[in-house]
């Protein structure tokens, strides 16, 4: 088998990270007898923007269309760039005009990693975070009226179809449908936001009605961050909005360890576009250019690629490898982690765990 993967850095730490993710897609590659075509991109950077006006050439659709994945760092340099330019300007394209509605995230305590739960060990906590990524609160309807006066008055708008809602849904249920607990959360505050929410509600509730064998129940979007950290065992698999998923998919990492392990796919399930894998974190200008970053969350969602591209057992194998450097191996763990060792020492360690097996 071969497949074509679009390389894009971006920013900070992405340009440290991905390096070590395709050190290991390679060793993966070579362990389980397929053929990685990989071609590196600049756009989706500050440096880009700086030199061409936009994050992403006009064309990047026809660019990017044809890979059969897209292997994403992290963008972002708000010394050079504002946030929301930089966000808006490539990875949110990217995540709509390639129609990848579904953000999942996994959220596992790995072995060798300490948590910051102390009641939690290794196989306690084990779900997933499915977001809705491509409409909810993340809209850009809205505006500012009577600016700079007393009455100034600010509205963003949220916005919910019922193609949209229902689509997001469907996979989840069909996830923890799969799963052995079949067990599904949804996140609501109906009892706050009282038009959208209570429409996510009825959505989830119908189409719960068709998966009679999985048990559906909801939590608030409060009291579900608290149990998120108290009691996290409860959970299997979670969908929420675009806006609540965003928040408890950074959380349930913490819950985890650090957000340097935290990996993401951002899946377009009917396979029309290429999907688009990414680590949950960011650029990290704190500690960019110093060769210190964790590349496991960039290591884990190549193996999230693997298993969407059906290589089940490659992407298996990176993740045992992670796992087994993690635990055995302290001279390799970066400063998140506890230790003192480079990007480059913790992503060759692994990459060679996958090629002994
Ligand atoms: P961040 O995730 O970049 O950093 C948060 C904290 O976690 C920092 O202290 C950082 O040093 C640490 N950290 C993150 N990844 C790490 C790793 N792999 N190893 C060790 N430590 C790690 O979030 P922040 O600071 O809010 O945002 C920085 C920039 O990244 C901004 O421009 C932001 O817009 C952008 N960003 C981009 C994302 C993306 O491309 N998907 C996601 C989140 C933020
Ligand atoms: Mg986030």
């Amino acid at each position: 088998q071969r497949y074509r993967i679009a390389a894009l850095p971006g920013d900070g730490i992405g340009k440290e990270v991905v390096p070590e993710g395709l050190r290991c897609l390679r060793a993966a590659a070579d362990a389980y007898g397929f053929v990685l075509d990989v071609e590196e991109f600049g756009f989706a950077s500050a440096e880009y923007w700086l030199r061409h006006g936009e994050m992403m050439p006009k064309d990047w659709r026809e660019v990017l269309g044809g890979f059969d994945a897209i292997f994403f760092g992290a963008v972002g340099w708000p010394e050079a760039v504002p946030d929301h330019v930089s966000l808006w300007g490539s990875l949110l394209q990217l995540r709509r005009g390639f129609d990848q509605y579904v953000n999942l995230r996994p959220v596992r305590l790995l072995r060798g990693v300490r948590g910051p739960l102390r009641d939690h060990g290794p196989g306690d906590i084990d779900f997933y975070v499915v977001r809705e990524n491509t409409e909810g609160e993340y809209s850009s309807i809205g505006g500012r009226i009577f600016e700079g006066t007393e009455r100034e008055t600010v509205l963003q708008e949220t916005v919910m179809t019922r193609t949209g809602v229902d689509r997001v849904l469907r996979y989840a249920f069909e996830l923890a449908g799969s799963r052995p607990e079949r067990h599904l959360t949804w996140a609501t505050k109906s009892n706050g936001i009282s038009i959208s929410m209570p429409y996510w509600d009825e959505r989830a509730a119908e189409m719960a009605l068709r998966y009679p064998h999985v048990t559906a129940d909801k939590d608030h979007i409060d009291i579900l961050a608290a149990k998120f950290v108290l009691q996290p065992e409860r959970y299997d698999v979670v969908v929420a909005s675009n806006l609540f998923g965003d928040i408890l998919s950074d959380l349930g990492p913490a819950c985890t360890g650090t957000i340097g392990v935290a990996p993401s796919a951002n899946i377009n399930p009917e396979r029309v576009h290429p999907s688009l894998f990414e680590p949950v974190h960011g650029s990290a200008p704190d500690i960019a250019g110093r060769g210190i970053a964790n590349p496991v969350g960039q290591i884990w969602s190549g193996a999230m690629m693997l298993e969407h591209l059906g290589e089940t057992a490659a992407a298996a194998g990176v993740l045992a490898a992670v796992e087994s450097v993690l635990e055995r191996r302290p001279d390799v763990l970066t400063p998140d982690l506890g230790g003192t060792a480079t990007t480059t020492a913790l992503g060759a360690a692994i990459a060679g765990h996958i090629t002994s097996g």
